[in-house]
């Protein structure tokens, strides 16, 4: 994509003023707070914020956002501080974005443009970048004014355009098949992660998604569950874009993956959960949610409502989780003491960055994981020794050696409970096959 609205590529920085308007509509959160955070995003992005104002009205003005009068004044500030674009806290309509920009002469971006402009530096990985640029598709296909001639030209010059068609609706079109490729390369780049061997292990393991706000201490978490520095923990929003996993042991031996994935953030754009959707299929495979809150943080609980919209926008809102107060180590250092809030049947309170808690975390992870386990009672032949060894090391089974098989009952997660049940299928089938006749009649049943 060569058009961009990118705040981080021009030589010189950009100067943002920010305006929001408060419709009381947003709960928990108040406008100068929503700001705060919406000038985290602009810095984040590479821009300087040079000032910011809201407005309290009913609702945003159809055309401007803000009110005429409002809209008006701006031009003095942009006079007075020579901001170079001006950002909204909320999505802007097509509408809106253009107005504001003819009646001030600057770029307008809002919330979402940033987010997915930020998400598009960080992007690393083909995945990353394609799950990126798909969301600046879509985002940008209803704001379509004058801009992706240059894309019209690709889709083979002169002859692509329908008889009666204008240039927007060509560009929209071109747009609309560039989505669809994308689409189409999303779904293949996930097919192929989904056969490489790190997914084949991870099938034989629980699977635990760490999930948070933006700057929580996802990544910190991980590596010290890892006792790695797996993924570069870093003071800045959205600084983990690719899902990183690997395995970690709880204390009883058993075996997890863990993957660390995207923040999440107040008015996350729905372009980006909806492109993102092979990455997050992290969260929505995982067996238990590591949920980490900064728990210094003013906002904590607003977060865990943003966390939870989008967890349940994915279909995983309902899932086992763990919650994991993060940063005590600051509260302490404070001269307080954290005391997590009642109600909450699994929490632990931890300082991902000093180490603190960890055990109780992989003791408390432990216990969720086993509450998932299912019962057993399946034959098996010697030969099946790996798979033996496997659920002797992981369940809490109980073997009986017999004439020609080996009765497994006893407690043991789902994913291994799954391959037992295949294994016993696949020698049944084996037995009838050699002995050439209906599936034998087993000791037990499975
Ligand atoms: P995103 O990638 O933005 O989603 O962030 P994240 O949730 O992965 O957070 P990350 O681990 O990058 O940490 C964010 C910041 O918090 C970093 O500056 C960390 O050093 C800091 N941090 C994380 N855990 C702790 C902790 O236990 N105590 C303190 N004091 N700082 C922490």
């Amino acid at each position: 994509m060569t058009e961009r609205t990118s705040m981080d590529t021009a030589a010189v920085v950009e100067k943002a003023f920010l305006v929001a308007v408060d419709t009381g509509d947003n709960p928990g959160w108040t406008a100068e707070e929503s700001l705060a955070e919406l000038g985290s995003l602009v810095e984040t992005a590479g821009a300087q914020v040079v000032g910011a104002v809201y407005q309290k009205r009913d609702m945003v003005h159809p055309n401007l956002y803000l009110g005429t009068g409002k809209s008006e004044e701006l031009k003095a500030v942009k006079a007075a501080t020579g901001f170079t674009v001006l950002v909204a806290d909320d999505e802007l309509s097509p509408k809106q974005q253009r107005s504001l920009e003819k009646l001030l002469d600057v770029k307008v971006l809002d919330r979402s443009g940033v987010i997915l402009d930020i998400f598009a530096q960080r992007a690393r990985t083909h995945e990353g970048r394609l799950q990126v640029e798909l969301a600046q598709l879509e985002y940008q296909l209803p704001r379509l004014t004058r801009l992706w001639t240059h894309l019209s030209r690709t889709g083979g010059g002169i002859g692509t355009r329908g008889p009666g068609e204008t240039q927007l609706e060509t560009d929209r079109r071109v747009i609309r098949q560039r989505i669809k490729k994308m689409k189409e390369r999303v779904d293949e780049v996930r097919r192929r992660r989904e056969t490489a061997a790190a997914t084949r292990d991870r099938r034989l393991l629980p699977g635990v998604a760490i999930v948070g706000y933006t700057n929580a201490g996802k990544s910190t978490l991980l590596n010290a569950l890892v006792g790695d520095v797996v993924v570069p923990a870093e003071d800045k929003l959205f600084a983990t874009l690719d899902p990183t996993s690997r395995r970690i042991s709880l204390g009883d031996g058993q075996g997890v993956i863990v993957s660390d994935t995207v923040g999440f953030i107040h008015k996350l754009p729905h372009q980006l959960i909806d492109a993102f959707r092979a990455t997050l299929e992290e969260v929505v495979r995982a067996d238990v949610l590591l949920e980490v809150v900064d728990a210094c943080d003013r906002h904590a609980s607003e977060h865990r409502r943003t966390v939870q919209g989008v967890l349940d926008e994915l279909g995983a809102g309902g899932k086992p989780r763990v919650v994991v107060y993060n940063k005590v180590d600051l509260i302490k250092a404070g001269g307080g003491r954290f005391v997590p809030p009642r109600g909450e049947p699994h929490a632990v309170s931890v300082s991902a960055a000093l180490g603190w808690g960890l055990e109780g975390l992989r003791d408390e992870l432990a216990a969720v994981l086993a509450e998932l386990w299912v019962e057993v009672d399946v034959s098996l032949p010697y030969t099946a020794g790996e798979l033996l060894a496997r659920v002797r090391e992981r369940g809490a089974v109980e073997f009986e050696y017999r004439d020609r098989d080996v009765r497994v009952h006893g407690r043991v997660a789902p994913s291994l409970a799954g391959e037992l049940h295949a294994a016993t299928r696949a020698w049944r089938r084996a037995l009838a096959k050699s002995a050439g006749s209906a599936e034998p009649a087993l000791d037990n049943d499975d």
